[in-house]
């Protein structure tokens, strides 16, 4: 199996869909070109049809990126195709993105139809789009909780009317890790004709699993992810771009490869956030203002005798420049003594430990001890050489 992973970014789609995160244009270029420079293969710019200015968006974002394709998504309706077709006017490599719910609750829910009805309209839409554009994505919105046998159905019969990717999102957030990559898997190994499309993840994360939903997903064979940078999206958000990333790149049993320059992932990620409005959990794994932050003595002694001891991604890999020990009332004397030495300032023993009985004083008044106040602790001000 290919061991190429393309990474498809809905942070302008599925993450601009969150109430109170809307992009101008002119902010969604900025984005856009950020996304080519981190080496996402895929940009899903907008629903054109959902409003001019999405419309509007999807025009500019072609005329300003090169490389990435660039995705217009549709519902499985001609005019929204049409729409879709005419906003990517402008791309260098275009991908039209169309799709309908394929679950029973959306089928009577939602479409008030059937399960065969459902197959004519999701074909007839691919085999429009591929009228236009030679690179159709199909969407089988809801596949995380439809039934596997229908969906094999539903994907063959895509592929077959000329889809080149097939999508099978988890809509919801609902699916177990395992039981989503056997979805892939019985996919895989049941639809004729697979070999001829790219199985995509799209996962959700209600219920805290779209990382290991779409890591499962890759291990039974999909070979493109769709993700959003900081796991913005909808309700609980994305599977999280740059999650994705560092587990391909720090587990290389896994065997496969991506285009991600890693060493834009945090300034990427800074950059969503702010013009988002949208902060980042200080937890949040790899791009969380904590995710390098040791702050307990124990593990901090144990870091600056071996980094390897605490942590499992070097923090310059994903962009992350800072010193990643924080100094607080459980930190000790090495790491004081460290932060010292990084600021230019070699202390004698008896000195420094004076230092660090003021420090712990201090510490347990002030939640955050920043640089000056060390300086200010040991004597010493930012201005003064003291090497
Ligand atoms: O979550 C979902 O099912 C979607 C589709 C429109 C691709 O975002
Ligand atoms: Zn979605």
């Amino acid at each position: 199996m290919d061991n190429r992973l393309f990474i498809f970014d809905t942070t302008l789609r599925d993450g601009e869909q969150v109430p109170g995160c809307q992009l101008n244009t002119v902010e969604k270029i900025q984005v856009a070109k950020a996304l080519e420079a981190l080496g996402v293969d895929v940009i899903e710019a907008g629903f054109p049809i959902s409003s001019p200015g999405d419309f509007n968006s999807v025009i500019e974002i072609s005329k300003a990126v090169t490389w990435p394709t660039i995705c217009a998504l549709t519902r499985a309706v001609q005019k929204d195709i049409d729409v879709a077709v005419d906003a990517l006017k402008f791309a260098k490599h275009k991908r039209i993105h169309t799709g309908i719910g394929t679950s029973d609750s959306h089928i009577k829910y939602k479409f008030n139809s059937n399960r065969e009805e459902i197959i004519e309209r999701a074909v007839a839409a691919v085999k429009y789009a591929r009228r236009f554009v030679d690179d159709v994505e199909f969407y089988a919105e809801d596949a995380g909780r439809t039934d596997n046998e229908y969906l094999a159905r539903v994907v063959e019969a895509v592929i077959k009317a000329g889809a080149t990717v097939v999508n099978i999102p988890d809509t919801t957030g609902y699916c177990l890790p395992s039981e989503y990559g056997a979805k892939i898997k019985y996919l895989i190994d049941h639809v004729d004709g697979i070999d001829n499309a790219i199985l995509s993840t799209h996962c959700h994360n209600d219920l805290g699993m779209a990382t290991a939903n779409t890591i499962a997903g890759v291990l039974n064979g999909a070979r493109q992810v769709e993700v959003t940078i900081n796991g913005i999206g909808e309700r609980a958000g994305n599977t999280a771009l740059e999650e994705i990333a560092m587990i391909i790149k720090s587990h290389h049993e896994i065997d496969i490869q991506t285009n991600i320059n890693t060493q834009k992932i945090y300034p990427t990620s800074r950059m969503v956030s702010s013009l988002m409005n949208m902060p980042v959990q200080p937890n949040k794994a790899i791009v969380g203002r904590n995710a390098f932050a040791h702050s307990s003595g124990i593990h901090q002694d144990g870091v600056l005798k071996n980094v390897q001891t605490y942590e499992i991604i070097d923090p310059h890999d994903v962009g992350i420049d800072d010193n990643s020990i924080v100094l607080t009332a459980r930190s000790g004397r090495a790491a004081l003594k460290n932060r010292l030495s990084i600021l230019g300032v070699d202390l004698e023993q008896e000195k420094l430990d004076k230092v660090y009985d003021e420090f712990l004083k201090l510490a347990d008044k002030k939640k955050d001890i920043n640089d000056d106040d060390i300086l200010v602790l040991a004597g010493a001000d930012r201005s003064q050489n003291h090497r």
